[in-house]
Protein backbone atom coordinates (compact mmCIF):
# COMPACT_ATOMS: atom_id res chain seq x y z
CA UNK A 1 0.00 0.00 0.00
CA UNK A 2 1.15 3.63 -1.03
CA UNK A 3 2.44 5.04 1.87
CA UNK A 4 0.44 8.14 4.14
CA UNK A 5 0.46 11.43 3.52
CA UNK A 6 2.09 12.93 6.51
CA UNK A 7 -0.21 16.32 7.72
CA UNK A 8 0.01 18.24 10.11
CA UNK A 9 -2.93 20.39 11.10
CA UNK A 10 -1.41 23.55 13.20
CA UNK A 11 -4.60 25.53 14.39
CA UNK A 12 -4.80 28.30 17.79
CA UNK A 13 -2.73 30.49 17.11
CA UNK A 14 -1.96 34.22 19.22
CA UNK A 15 -4.51 36.52 17.37
CA UNK A 16 -8.38 37.48 18.45
CA UNK A 17 -9.34 34.46 16.29
CA UNK A 18 -7.93 31.79 18.33
CA UNK A 19 -11.47 30.15 19.32
CA UNK A 20 -12.83 30.41 15.41
CA UNK A 21 -9.46 28.78 14.58
CA UNK A 22 -9.92 25.75 17.10
CA UNK A 23 -13.90 25.49 15.78
CA UNK A 24 -12.34 25.47 11.97
CA UNK A 25 -9.77 22.75 12.72
CA UNK A 26 -11.92 20.69 14.52
CA UNK A 27 -13.68 20.44 10.94
CA UNK A 28 -10.89 19.80 9.31
CA UNK A 29 -9.18 17.18 11.69
CA UNK A 30 -12.93 15.23 11.23
CA UNK A 31 -12.88 14.67 7.47
CA UNK A 32 -8.86 13.96 6.95
CA UNK A 33 -9.10 9.98 6.19
CA UNK A 34 -7.29 8.30 8.30
CA UNK A 35 -6.37 5.87 5.22
CA UNK A 36 -4.48 8.49 3.50
CA UNK A 37 -3.19 10.76 6.06
CA UNK A 38 -1.08 10.46 9.20
CA UNK A 39 -2.12 13.36 11.23
CA UNK A 40 -0.25 15.23 13.57
CA UNK A 41 -2.27 18.27 15.68
CA UNK A 42 -0.10 21.29 16.74
CA UNK A 43 -1.85 23.72 18.98
CA UNK A 44 -0.55 27.51 19.13
CA UNK A 45 -1.35 29.00 22.24
CA UNK A 46 -2.30 32.58 22.86
CA UNK A 47 1.55 33.23 23.80
CA UNK A 48 2.57 31.88 20.80
CA UNK A 49 3.94 28.45 22.64
CA UNK A 50 3.46 25.39 20.18
CA UNK A 51 2.04 22.39 22.32
CA UNK A 52 1.26 18.77 21.13
CA UNK A 53 0.39 15.66 23.39
CA UNK A 54 -2.94 13.58 24.01
CA UNK A 55 -5.81 14.87 22.15
CA UNK A 56 -4.26 18.44 21.31
CA UNK A 57 -7.65 20.31 20.01
CA UNK A 58 -9.49 18.93 22.73
CA UNK A 59 -6.85 20.16 25.20
CA UNK A 60 -6.76 23.30 23.72
CA UNK A 61 -10.66 23.51 23.64
CA UNK A 62 -11.18 22.79 27.25
CA UNK A 63 -7.97 25.62 27.92
CA UNK A 64 -6.30 22.71 29.72
CA UNK A 65 -3.04 22.26 27.85
CA UNK A 66 -0.65 21.75 30.52
CA UNK A 67 0.26 18.29 30.05
CA UNK A 68 1.01 18.48 26.52
CA UNK A 69 4.56 19.26 24.91
CA UNK A 70 6.48 22.08 23.63
CA UNK A 71 7.13 21.69 20.29
CA UNK A 72 9.73 22.87 17.83
CA UNK A 73 9.65 23.50 13.62
CA UNK A 74 13.37 24.11 12.78
CA UNK A 75 13.93 27.04 10.64
CA UNK A 76 16.42 25.32 8.55
CA UNK A 77 15.63 23.26 4.99
CA UNK A 78 16.02 19.65 4.90
CA UNK A 79 14.52 18.66 8.42
CA UNK A 80 10.41 18.50 7.09
CA UNK A 81 9.78 17.47 10.83
CA UNK A 82 8.67 18.50 14.30
CA UNK A 83 10.54 18.15 17.02
CA UNK A 84 9.25 17.94 20.60
CA UNK A 85 11.60 20.16 23.12
CA UNK A 86 12.62 17.84 26.24
CA UNK A 87 13.69 18.93 29.36
CA UNK A 88 16.60 17.23 29.61
CA UNK A 89 18.92 17.61 32.41
CA UNK A 90 19.81 21.21 33.37
CA UNK A 91 19.17 21.99 29.57
CA UNK A 92 16.76 20.77 26.60
CA UNK A 93 17.36 18.45 23.76
CA UNK A 94 14.96 17.71 20.32
CA UNK A 95 13.47 14.58 19.79
CA UNK A 96 11.87 13.97 16.66
CA UNK A 97 7.79 13.97 17.14
CA UNK A 98 6.85 13.62 13.02
CA UNK A 99 8.34 14.16 9.78
CA UNK A 100 5.75 15.98 7.61
CA UNK A 101 4.56 16.08 4.25
CA UNK A 102 2.33 18.80 4.13
CA UNK A 103 1.99 21.55 7.34
CA UNK A 104 -1.91 22.83 6.99
CA UNK A 105 -2.34 26.46 8.69
CA UNK A 106 -5.65 26.68 10.01
CA UNK A 107 -4.90 29.81 11.56
CA UNK A 108 -7.07 33.02 11.27
CA UNK A 109 -5.59 36.69 11.80
CA UNK A 110 -1.85 38.21 12.69
CA UNK A 111 0.78 35.99 13.19
CA UNK A 112 -1.31 33.18 11.39
CA UNK A 113 -2.90 34.62 8.04
CA UNK A 114 -0.50 37.44 7.49
CA UNK A 115 2.89 35.74 6.14
CA UNK A 116 4.87 35.33 9.05
CA UNK A 117 3.78 32.03 9.74
CA UNK A 118 3.98 31.82 6.07
CA UNK A 119 7.90 33.01 6.40
CA UNK A 120 8.67 30.12 8.73
CA UNK A 121 7.35 27.67 6.57
CA UNK A 122 9.28 29.02 3.43
CA UNK A 123 12.96 28.52 5.87
CA UNK A 124 11.80 25.36 6.42
CA UNK A 125 11.70 24.71 2.94
CA UNK A 126 7.87 22.87 3.68
CA UNK A 127 4.69 22.20 1.66
CA UNK A 128 1.86 24.06 2.92
CA UNK A 129 -2.02 25.01 2.54
CA UNK A 130 -2.40 28.53 1.71
CA UNK A 131 -1.02 31.95 -0.07
CA UNK A 132 2.54 32.06 0.06
CA UNK A 133 4.50 35.61 2.38
CA UNK A 134 3.82 38.26 -0.31
CA UNK A 135 0.02 36.92 -1.01
CA UNK A 136 -0.72 36.45 3.08
CA UNK A 137 0.61 39.51 4.13
CA UNK A 138 -1.04 42.32 1.05
CA UNK A 139 -4.55 40.27 2.09
CA UNK A 140 -4.01 41.32 5.42
CA UNK A 141 -2.91 44.49 5.30
CA UNK A 142 -5.90 46.73 4.45
CA UNK A 143 -4.08 49.64 3.20
CA UNK A 144 -1.40 48.07 0.60
CA UNK A 145 -4.05 45.75 -0.76
CA UNK A 146 -6.52 48.31 -1.70
CA UNK A 147 -2.69 49.96 -3.65
CA UNK A 148 -2.61 47.09 -5.64
CA UNK A 149 -6.12 46.55 -6.47
CA UNK A 150 -6.08 50.38 -7.71
CA UNK A 151 -3.20 49.66 -9.82
CA UNK A 152 -5.21 46.35 -11.11
CA UNK A 153 -8.26 48.48 -11.87
CA UNK A 154 -10.09 46.34 -9.72
CA UNK A 155 -13.37 49.03 -7.68
CA UNK A 156 -12.60 49.18 -4.09
CA UNK A 157 -13.83 52.09 -2.19
CA UNK A 158 -12.66 55.27 -1.86
CA UNK A 159 -10.11 55.14 1.45
CA UNK A 160 -7.56 57.50 2.90
CA UNK A 161 -4.34 55.38 5.17
CA UNK A 162 -3.57 57.74 8.18
CA UNK A 163 -0.64 57.02 10.59
CA UNK A 164 -1.47 56.58 14.53
CA UNK A 165 0.92 59.27 14.82
CA UNK A 166 -0.96 62.30 12.86
CA UNK A 167 -4.08 61.63 14.97
CA UNK A 168 -1.93 62.27 18.13
CA UNK A 169 -0.71 65.09 16.89
CA UNK A 170 -3.69 67.09 14.94
CA UNK A 171 -6.65 64.89 14.98
CA UNK A 172 -9.03 67.25 13.31
CA UNK A 173 -6.45 67.53 10.67
CA UNK A 174 -6.89 63.84 9.85
CA UNK A 175 -11.24 64.31 10.34
CA UNK A 176 -10.72 66.96 7.81
CA UNK A 177 -8.82 65.22 5.01
CA UNK A 178 -11.35 62.24 6.14
CA UNK A 179 -14.06 64.02 5.20
CA UNK A 180 -13.01 64.61 1.72
CA UNK A 181 -13.10 61.12 0.87
CA UNK A 182 -17.03 61.39 1.07
CA UNK A 183 -20.58 62.18 3.20
CA UNK A 184 -20.88 60.38 6.32
CA UNK A 185 -21.01 57.23 7.00
CA UNK A 186 -17.08 56.56 7.20
CA UNK A 187 -15.63 53.61 8.59
CA UNK A 188 -12.86 53.66 10.33
CA UNK A 189 -10.63 50.27 10.23
CA UNK A 190 -7.07 49.15 11.78
CA UNK A 191 -5.29 48.49 8.50
CA UNK A 192 -4.02 44.75 10.10
CA UNK A 193 -6.50 43.47 11.91
CA UNK A 194 -9.22 40.43 11.13
CA UNK A 195 -12.85 39.73 12.61
CA UNK A 196 -13.90 43.22 12.58
CA UNK A 197 -11.88 44.11 16.02
CA UNK A 198 -11.29 47.96 16.27
CA UNK A 199 -14.20 48.51 13.28
CA UNK A 200 -16.17 51.87 13.96
CA UNK A 201 -18.85 53.33 11.76
CA UNK A 202 -18.72 56.87 12.25
CA UNK A 203 -21.86 58.82 11.36
CA UNK A 204 -20.41 62.20 12.66
CA UNK A 205 -17.06 63.85 13.45
CA UNK A 206 -17.46 63.27 16.83
CA UNK A 207 -17.81 59.48 15.97
CA UNK A 208 -14.87 59.36 13.91
CA UNK A 209 -13.04 60.94 16.24
CA UNK A 210 -13.62 58.25 18.64
CA UNK A 211 -13.31 55.40 15.45
CA UNK A 212 -9.93 56.74 14.70
CA UNK A 213 -8.46 56.88 18.85
CA UNK A 214 -10.36 53.46 18.83
CA UNK A 215 -8.80 52.03 16.00
CA UNK A 216 -5.54 53.34 16.48
CA UNK A 217 -5.34 51.24 19.62
CA UNK A 218 -5.05 47.60 17.49
CA UNK A 219 -2.76 49.58 14.45
CA UNK A 220 -0.14 51.72 13.82
CA UNK A 221 -2.08 52.54 10.15
CA UNK A 222 -5.05 53.14 9.82
CA UNK A 223 -7.69 53.30 7.20
CA UNK A 224 -10.46 55.52 6.70
CA UNK A 225 -13.40 54.31 4.34
CA UNK A 226 -16.39 55.66 2.86
CA UNK A 227 -19.72 54.00 3.93
CA UNK A 228 -21.14 52.25 0.43
CA UNK A 229 -25.07 53.08 1.01
CA UNK A 230 -27.70 50.11 0.47
CA UNK A 231 -24.79 47.77 1.05
CA UNK A 232 -25.13 44.00 0.47
CA UNK A 233 -22.21 42.08 1.33
CA UNK A 234 -21.14 39.21 -1.40
CA UNK A 235 -18.49 36.96 -1.00
CA UNK A 236 -16.99 34.29 -3.20
CA UNK A 237 -14.48 31.60 -2.81
CA UNK A 238 -11.73 31.07 -4.89
CA UNK A 239 -9.43 27.52 -5.20
CA UNK A 240 -6.65 27.20 -6.41
CA UNK A 241 -2.76 28.40 -7.85
CA UNK A 242 -2.19 29.69 -11.15
CA UNK A 243 -5.61 28.98 -12.70
CA UNK A 244 -7.96 29.70 -9.72
CA UNK A 245 -11.50 28.97 -9.60
CA UNK A 246 -14.77 30.21 -8.02
CA UNK A 247 -17.84 28.84 -6.46
CA UNK A 248 -21.26 30.57 -6.69
CA UNK A 249 -21.75 33.39 -4.89
CA UNK A 250 -23.28 33.79 -1.58
CA UNK A 251 -24.47 36.49 0.75
CA UNK A 252 -23.90 37.42 4.60
CA UNK A 253 -27.29 39.33 6.20
CA UNK A 254 -25.37 40.44 9.54
CA UNK A 255 -27.40 40.59 12.47
CA UNK A 256 -26.80 44.26 13.73
CA UNK A 257 -25.49 47.44 12.08
CA UNK A 258 -22.75 45.75 10.48
CA UNK A 259 -21.13 42.68 10.53
CA UNK A 260 -19.33 43.44 13.32
CA UNK A 261 -17.18 41.52 16.30
CA UNK A 262 -20.86 41.06 17.60
CA UNK A 263 -22.38 40.41 14.28
CA UNK A 264 -20.02 37.66 13.27
CA UNK A 265 -19.00 35.84 17.01
CA UNK A 266 -21.60 36.88 19.81
CA UNK A 267 -25.36 36.99 18.33
CA UNK A 268 -24.97 33.94 16.19
CA UNK A 269 -27.91 34.65 13.64
CA UNK A 270 -26.40 36.72 11.00
CA UNK A 271 -27.81 34.59 8.49
CA UNK A 272 -26.25 33.08 4.94
CA UNK A 273 -28.08 32.92 1.84
CA UNK A 274 -26.27 30.75 -0.85
CA UNK A 275 -26.48 31.19 -3.46
CA UNK A 276 -27.13 34.92 -3.26
CA UNK A 277 -29.77 36.18 -5.52
CA UNK A 278 -28.39 38.50 -8.19
CA UNK A 279 -28.75 38.93 -11.65
CA UNK A 280 -25.94 36.91 -13.79
CA UNK A 281 -24.31 40.01 -14.82
CA UNK A 282 -24.01 41.42 -11.29
CA UNK A 283 -22.34 37.34 -10.09
CA UNK A 284 -20.18 37.10 -12.98
CA UNK A 285 -18.83 40.28 -12.95
CA UNK A 286 -17.97 39.70 -9.29
CA UNK A 287 -16.46 36.17 -9.92
CA UNK A 288 -14.04 37.83 -12.10
CA UNK A 289 -13.01 40.23 -9.91
CA UNK A 290 -12.40 37.94 -7.64
CA UNK A 291 -9.75 35.65 -9.79
CA UNK A 292 -8.65 38.82 -10.68
CA UNK A 293 -7.53 39.61 -7.10
CA UNK A 294 -6.54 36.71 -6.17
CA UNK A 295 -4.20 36.51 -9.19
CA UNK A 296 -2.91 40.22 -8.37
CA UNK A 297 -1.68 39.19 -4.91
CA UNK A 298 0.07 35.80 -5.83
CA UNK A 299 -3.02 33.98 -3.99
CA UNK A 300 -2.52 30.28 -3.32
CA UNK A 301 -4.73 27.47 -1.95
CA UNK A 302 -7.53 29.23 -1.44
CA UNK A 303 -8.98 32.96 -0.12
CA UNK A 304 -12.75 34.08 0.39
CA UNK A 305 -13.31 37.23 -1.73
CA UNK A 306 -15.40 39.44 0.25
CA UNK A 307 -17.42 42.23 -2.05
CA UNK A 308 -20.17 45.53 -1.05
CA UNK A 309 -22.72 45.71 -3.82
CA UNK A 310 -24.62 48.92 -3.65
CA UNK A 311 -28.01 47.24 -3.61
CA UNK A 312 -29.86 49.99 -5.50
CA UNK A 313 -27.08 50.98 -8.00
CA UNK A 314 -25.60 47.56 -8.66
CA UNK A 315 -21.92 48.79 -8.23
CA UNK A 316 -19.70 46.77 -6.95
CA UNK A 317 -16.46 46.80 -4.80
CA UNK A 318 -14.35 44.35 -3.99
CA UNK A 319 -13.22 44.58 0.04
CA UNK A 320 -10.98 42.28 0.85
CA UNK A 321 -9.09 38.76 0.36
CA UNK A 322 -9.34 36.83 3.21
CA UNK A 323 -6.49 33.78 2.86
CA UNK A 324 -7.59 31.62 5.28
CA UNK A 325 -10.89 32.21 5.83
CA UNK A 326 -13.20 30.51 8.45
CA UNK A 327 -13.19 26.63 7.50
CA UNK A 328 -15.84 25.08 9.98
CA UNK A 329 -18.50 22.82 7.81
CA UNK A 330 -20.98 25.74 8.42
CA UNK A 331 -18.73 28.36 6.81
CA UNK A 332 -19.16 30.45 4.35
CA UNK A 333 -16.10 29.30 2.48
CA UNK A 334 -16.36 25.36 2.21
CA UNK A 335 -20.28 25.99 2.26
CA UNK A 336 -20.01 27.67 -1.35
CA UNK A 337 -17.76 25.00 -2.49
CA UNK A 338 -20.34 22.74 -1.20
CA UNK A 339 -23.27 24.64 -3.28
CA UNK A 340 -20.61 24.21 -6.30
CA UNK A 341 -20.37 20.63 -5.89
CA UNK A 342 -16.93 19.89 -4.12
CA UNK A 343 -17.90 18.97 -0.87
CA UNK A 344 -15.77 19.62 2.67
CA UNK A 345 -13.43 16.54 2.55
CA UNK A 346 -13.03 17.15 -1.38
CA UNK A 347 -11.69 20.43 -0.72
CA UNK A 348 -9.79 19.68 1.85
CA UNK A 349 -8.46 17.01 -0.05
CA UNK A 350 -7.90 19.14 -2.92
CA UNK A 351 -5.72 22.27 -0.89
CA UNK A 352 -3.12 19.44 0.39
CA UNK A 353 -2.79 18.61 -3.67
CA UNK A 354 -2.07 22.42 -4.24
CA UNK A 355 0.25 22.83 -1.30
CA UNK A 356 2.40 19.89 -3.12
CA UNK A 357 1.39 21.88 -6.25
CA UNK A 358 3.07 25.01 -4.88
CA UNK A 359 6.20 22.93 -3.78
CA UNK A 360 6.96 21.78 -6.59
CA UNK A 361 6.99 24.59 -8.72
CA UNK A 362 9.19 25.96 -5.92
CA UNK A 363 11.47 23.27 -6.11
CA UNK A 364 11.97 23.69 -9.80
CA UNK A 365 13.25 27.46 -9.06
CA UNK A 366 16.94 28.39 -8.78
CA UNK A 367 17.75 30.37 -5.62
CA UNK A 368 21.02 31.82 -7.21
CA UNK A 369 23.15 31.57 -10.36
CA UNK A 370 24.63 28.34 -10.77
CA UNK A 371 28.20 28.10 -11.70
N1 LIG B 1 -16.93 50.83 3.31
C1 LIG B 1 -17.87 50.12 3.94
N2 LIG B 1 -19.19 50.30 3.63
C2 LIG B 1 -20.14 49.58 4.27
N3 LIG B 1 -19.91 48.67 5.23
C3 LIG B 1 -18.62 48.45 5.60
C4 LIG B 1 -17.53 49.16 4.96
N4 LIG B 1 -16.39 48.74 5.50
C5 LIG B 1 -16.72 47.81 6.43
N5 LIG B 1 -18.06 47.64 6.50
C6 LIG B 1 -18.76 46.72 7.44
O1 LIG B 1 -17.82 46.29 8.44
C7 LIG B 1 -17.56 44.89 8.35
C8 LIG B 1 -16.11 44.58 8.66
O2 LIG B 1 -15.23 45.27 7.78
P1 LIG B 1 -14.04 44.53 7.03
O3 LIG B 1 -13.32 45.54 6.22
O4 LIG B 1 -14.58 43.36 6.30
O5 LIG B 1 -13.10 44.06 8.22
P2 LIG B 1 -12.59 42.61 8.71
O6 LIG B 1 -11.30 42.38 8.00
O7 LIG B 1 -12.38 42.77 10.18
O8 LIG B 1 -13.63 41.61 8.34
C9 LIG B 1 -17.98 44.54 6.93
O9 LIG B 1 -18.31 43.16 6.82
C10 LIG B 1 -19.20 45.45 6.74
O10 LIG B 1 -20.33 44.96 7.45
MG1 LIG C 1 -14.47 41.25 6.50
Amino acid sequence: MAQKLRIAVLFGGRSGEHDVSLMSARSVLAVLDPEKYEVTQVGITLDGEWLNGDNTLESFAQGNTGKLNRVVLPSEPSHSALYILKQNGSGEMLEKLADVDVFFPVLHGPFGEDGTLQGLLELADVAYVGAGVAGSSVGMDKGIFKDVMRANGIPIVESLLVLRGEIEKDINAVIEQAEKIGAYPLFAKPANLGSSVGISKCNSRSDLGEGLMEAARYDRRIIIERGVGSVREIEVSVLGNENPQTSVCGEVLPSREFYSYESKYVDGTSGLIIPAQLPAEVSDRIREYAVRAYKAIDCAGMARADFFLNGETNQVYLNELNTLPGFTSISMYPKLWQASGLTYAQLVDRLIELALERKTQRDHTEHRRLA
